[in-house]
């Protein structure tokens, strides 16, 4: 494992987006972490207690970010934080906000890390679905070498107030590379549950991926055919049919983690790789 090298000078990679954000829109992306992994926030040993939660692409400004540092704060009061964006003016809006343990800077997914600085979470949210599909994979080789073994990122998209998101969970492995752990299906059910809505916040490496022939594409057929069949649970409600679903869509061969304390609070985990002990 190569340490980063100071990166701070070095030309941010990627591309300015459209900024929008929103307050709380997150909050159930913080809380399914604190729900999956709280240790994430929390562990200490192999260069963890140091180690910095960031936030890539905090957007307009840095509510996101702030929300997030108080909520993880109450498991870890030392955690540090930094909030990394492409955009100068965004980062000049977020510092006043700065403080001995939260940080704002200038980058891209070459993370501006100073000497010695490593990574225990990346949330990248709504960042990489405005770029193209081919950008993908290099961010995620570039974010990889700055996380530390057994590390977490969390990257997906979600709608515009967070109610519904789609993300994936890609481990840190020893080698140096991500393993996709898991893709999570996110709704606090406002919006009833509607297997299609998912489909439409579906990360940058399965929206354009929804064509005969792709395993995205027959997991949602199998996962509307599991809806339909248990129709009948409607009547308990959109969260006793989205579990009902999960459960038969289960059946059917597909890795879901039927943990109530996941789906009842409606996240639905699609485990790509071996699970977590
Ligand atoms: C739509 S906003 C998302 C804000 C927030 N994460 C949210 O979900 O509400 C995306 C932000 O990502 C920033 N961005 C895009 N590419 C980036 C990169 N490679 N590194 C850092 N920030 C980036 C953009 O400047 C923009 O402010």
């Amino acid at each position: 494992m190569t340490p980063p090298s100071r990166t701070i000078s070095r030309r941010p990679e990627g591309q300015p987006t459209r900024g929008k954000t929103a307050s709380n829109r997150l909050r159930r992306v913080d809380n399914f972490l604190l729900l999956y992994e709280a240790s994430l926030l929390t562990r200490t040993e192999g260069g963890f207690a140091s180690s910095l939660f960031v936030d890539l692409g905090y957007g307009f400004d840095a509510r996101t970010t702030l929300e997030s540092a108080a909520r993880f704060r109450r498991v870890n009061q030392g955690l540090k934080i930094l909030g990394v964006e492409i955009d100068k003016e965004r980062v000049e809006a977020a510092l006043p906000f700065a403080d001995e343990k939260t940080f704002f800077r200038l980058g891209g997914f070459n993370l501006p890390l100073k000497d010695g600085e490593r990574v225990r979470l990346i949330r990248a949210f709504n960042v990489l679905r405005q770029y193209e599909e081919k950008d993908f994979a290099p961010a995620y080789e570039r974010l990889a070498q700055y996380v530390l073994p057994g590390g977490l990122m969390v990257e997906g998209t979600s709608n515009p107030f967070g109610s519904i998101w789609v993300a994936n969970l890609a481990r840190r492995m020893d080698r140096g590379e991500w393993g996709m752990e898991a893709l999570v299906f996110s709704t606090n059910f406002r919006m009833g549950f509607e297997v299609d809505e998912f489909q439409t916040v579906l990360p940058k490496n399965y929206i354009h991926r929804m064509l005969k022939g792709e395993a995205i594409f027959d997991f949602f057929a199998a996962w509307k055919k599991s809806a339909a069949e248990t129709s009948a649970a409607k009547t308990f409600g959109p969260r006793q049919w989205f579990i009902a679903a999960a459960e038969s869509l289960a059946s059917k061969g597909y890795q879901i983690n039927l943990q109530k304390k996941f789906l009842s609070k409606g996240f639905m985990i699609w485990e790509l790789t071996t699970p977590k002990g």
